[in-house]
């Protein structure tokens, strides 16, 4: 009997992939397949029990629930899934050249495994372009010149948050300062292009109550592209995401690239583009600005009766209209497994049609801010003024009320926990979906 398909032989292999995924490489027998896996660069497994092994290892191993937003990204798993996952599956190309069945049953790993690479490393956007081709191709010759280019009036203003509101003002730029779902407060600022090719949406990171932003703070912009250089419509939008850093200039401040920064767009930007929390919060304030009825230079003058709550819908129903995004290539959404949500509810609207899936790749401080901190999901209006009236204390709940808010919050904190716990089991069974003949 062949030694590596005896049960002997399968539990020798099973016990070398453990090591060589988690532990000492050394501890597999030299000479071992396993050993071969990552020591060299062959291809180590050949028949189909290998590779179902290997499979099952791979699924069920490595902790692939967790994301990684930003600086939340965990190197020793990204280490042990690069060496101990990916290394095979790139010496193994040749192999599934040749070899269809192979190649079929290991096609959802490996798309999985790179996508969830790119979305696990600390030094990218989680495109499958590179930092610097992505940003580099934003400002290609075939682009809309200046679509990158934040308006100087705004870097000049840097760092005051008052002086950036005030150079928005008198610049006709619609702002808004207003609570955000990630953390603490965003002032947006919005400034459209005047031939219509796209709209750039700025956004400074602040903490409640802080007025001027740090050298090294990220100064954010997502670019929604409508028309191509020379105007014709795309069918779809593009998007342009950049994190510019705030550096210091001499006496003054200047935005900077650095093409090595993190920050995993997609996690959050799902769908593309983001909704504000659409309803009023403790921060929320907006003038009008220059060009618009009400206008007055010193920005002194009174604001108009709910100004800002209508400039929040304004900016909602404009971030709406875009429409799902054309990622390029840049994002393959079926890459990071099956729609996830399913007993939830979930996917009767995040389907991957209507609205993008929901996915591991999917950011989960988003998921629980939204179905717990902000019980958004799935959308309810009546929860939404309940949780409005609770924080404004406008008018504030009644005893009934307040008891209609505890238990709301209750069932969404089952649901997000029911939603969480089914994450990994489900890309598990979706990656051992078909099985090596
Ligand atoms: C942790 C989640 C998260 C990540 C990661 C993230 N965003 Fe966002 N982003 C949001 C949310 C939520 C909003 C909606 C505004 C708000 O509530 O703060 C938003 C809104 C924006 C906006 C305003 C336009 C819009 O879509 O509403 C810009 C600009 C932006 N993000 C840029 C970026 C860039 C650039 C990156 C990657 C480098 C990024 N974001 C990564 C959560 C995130
Ligand atoms: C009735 C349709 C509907 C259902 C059901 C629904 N969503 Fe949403 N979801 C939306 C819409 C519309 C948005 C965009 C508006 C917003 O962000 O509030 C959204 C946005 C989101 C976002 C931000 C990323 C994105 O797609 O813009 C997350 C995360 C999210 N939903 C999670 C969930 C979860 C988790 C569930 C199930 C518990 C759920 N949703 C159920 C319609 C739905």
């Amino acid at each position: 009997m062949d030694k590596k398909n005896s049960p002997v032989g399968l539990r020798v292999l099973a016990a070398c992939f453990l090591a060589a995924l988690f532990a000492s490489l050394q501890s597999c027998e030299p000479g071992s397949r396993a050993e071969g896996a990552v020591g060299t660069n062959a291809c180590p497994y050949s028949t189909a029990e290998e590779w179902n092994l290997f499979l099952r290892v791979a699924a069920t191993q490595p902790d692939w629930g967790p994301t990684c937003e930003d600086s939340t990204c965990d190197a020793d798993t990204y280490d042990r899934v690069k060496t101990g996952i990916q290394a095979v599956l790139e010496s193994c190309r040749p192999y599934f050249a040749t070899h269809p069945e192979i190649a079929a049953c290991t096609d959802r790993l490996r798309h999985f495994v790179p996508a969830w690479m790119r979305q696990h490393d600390d030094n990218s956007y989680g495109f499958r372009r590179s930092n610097h081709e992505y940003l580099r191709s934003q400002a290609g010759a075939d682009e809309p010149d200046g679509m990158m280019v934040p308006p100087e009036a705004l870097v000049a203003a840097i760092p005051s948050r008052i002086k950036v509101i005030e150079a928005a003002r008198r610049n006709g730029y619609r702002y808004l300062d207003h609570d955000s779902g990630i953390d603490e407060t965003r002032t947006f600022v919005l400034v459209p292009d005047p031939l219509g090719r796209f709209d750039q949406w700025f956004l400074l990171n602040l903490q409640h109550g802080q007025n001027t932003v740090q050298v090294n703070q990220p100064l954010s912009i997502l670019v929604v592209q409508k028309k191509d250089a020379a105007g014709n419509a795309l069918p779809k939008v593009r998007l342009h995401f950049r994190d510019y850093t705030i550096a210091s200039s001499g006496h003054g401040y200047r935005v900077a690239l650095d093409e090595t920064k993190n920050g995993k767009c997609y996690s959050c930007h799902t769908n593309g583009v983001r909704q504000l929390i659409p309803r009023i919060t403790p921060v929320l304030e907006a003038r009008p600005v220059h060009g618009e009825a009400g206008y007055d230079e010193n920005g002194t003058g009174p604001v108009p009766a709910d100004f800002a709550l209508h400039r929040l819908q304004e900016f909602n129903r404009r971030l709406r209209s875009y429409g799902n995004p054309d990622w390029r290539g840049d994002i393959e959404p079926g890459d990071f497994g099956p729609p996830l949500g399913k007993n939830q509810g979930c996917t009767d609207c995040h389907d991957g049609v209507s609205r993008a899936a929901l996915n591991m790749a999917t950011s989960l401080r988003q998921l629980e801010k939204k179905v717990y901190y902000q019980l958004s999901m799935p959308p309810d209006n009546k929860l939404q003024r309940l949780l409005e009236r609770n924080e404004m204390k406008n008018p504030e709940l009644n005893a009934a009320e307040a008891a209609r808010l505890e238990k709301a919050l209750m069932s969404q904190a089952n649901l997000i926990r029911d939603f969480e716990a089914a994450r990994v089991p489900t890309l598990r069974s979706w990656l051992l979906g078909v099985t090596c003949r």
